[in-house]
């Protein structure tokens, strides 16, 4: 019965993946400990990448906690639940941040997967294509990894796990970069609230030697950026806005267009060697295999 389901939708989504849609890159932000940067890494990345020209989507996967509506200070009415319940439509929830940004409120509650089921699937799969279109899909995942994350984690073209360098943090980090190194080989980190790059290589270092010889050697772990600590990143927000436009002449700021280059070099190099596979209905289909 399952197999049969899994397979009809599998039909589902190869049927419904528009044939000339580009490819969207989805990026998943994770971390062991709450509180150490996600959504403020998560937004203002978003929004330098979408300044250079790409179309940028962030998924807000916790927004029980929920904070990127904070970040960019909007309101959120309806989320993705509301969608699969069928009460809106994807278009609907979709909230403009600014040129080339959208944000997509999501819904961190296990509810959202009593909506699993194959019509609701089909629905929000014809609706979703409202989404092909985007480059890139920031996911600000929450603190600690529930079941649902997971599916993320593993479908996710880039999983990053960001950390600060206090201890407590760096053992959070490491538990979360095993239970991922279960679902994929390759994750990323980013050291936040450090204060120099030096400081990030150093305990990136020690992390990675720990996952080699525990974990396992062949662990593809990279360090994709550091960002410094700067009391103007927690001013903003405070004051509601991000530290890459009220700060543009930050180190923070400095740090994040560092990283969206990185990701920007990423998504060009993919672009030449990965076959192409649409946009959120690649995401789906990567999603069903583990069905
Ligand atoms: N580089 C930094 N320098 C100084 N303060 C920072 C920096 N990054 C984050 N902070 C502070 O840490 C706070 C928490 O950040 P944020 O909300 O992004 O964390 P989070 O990981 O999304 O948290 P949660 O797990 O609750 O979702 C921010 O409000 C900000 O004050
Ligand atoms: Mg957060």
């Amino acid at each position: 019965m399952r197999e049969t389901q899994a397979k009809k939708l599998q039909e589902l989504v190869e049927s419904s993946a528009p044939k000339r849609s580009k490819k969207t890159r989805f990026i998943a932000i994770t971390s062991g400990k709450g509180g150490v940067g996600k959504s403020t890494i998560s937004s203002n990345l978003a929004y330098v990448l979408a300044q250079n020209g790409l179309n940028v989507g962030i998924f807000d996967a916790d927004i029980g906690l929920a904070n990127l509506d904070v970040m960019f200070n909007v309101k959120i009415k309806k989320n993705i639940l509301h969608v699969l319940k069928g009460e809106a439509s994807v278009a609907d929830i979709l909230i403009p941040i600014t040129r080339n940004l959208i944000l997509i409120p999501g819904e961190s509650g296990d509810e959202i997967l009593k909506y699993a089921d194959m019509a609701l699937f089909e629905r929000f799969m014809q609706e979703a294509q409202v989404l092909d279109k985007l480059d890139v899909m920031i996911i600000d995942t929450g603190a600690g990894i529930g079941e649902h994350i997971q599916m993320f984690l593993k479908a996710a073209d880039d999983v990053v796990v960001v950390t600060v360098p206090d201890p407590a943090a760096i053992t959070d980090a490491y538990a979360t970069i095993k239970t991922v190194a279960t679902l994929r080989n390759d994750i990323l980190m980013i050291m936040n609230q450090v204060k120099s790059d030096k400081e990030a290589k150093a305990v990136f270092d020690k992390i990675q030697k720990v996952a080699h010889s525990n974990i396992r050697a062949s662990l593809d772990l990279q360090l994709l950026g550091k960002i410094n600590s700067d009391p103007k990143v927690a001013i903003s927000v405070k004051q509601r806005a991000l530290f890459s436009v009220a700060y543009p002449n930050s180190s923070p700021h400095r740090d994040i267009l560092h990283i969206a280059s990185q990701i920007s070099a990423k998504l060009e190099r993919d672009m030449l060697v990965t076959p192409n596979e649409s946009g959120l209905s690649g995401l789906f289909r990567r999603l069903m295999e583990h069905f």
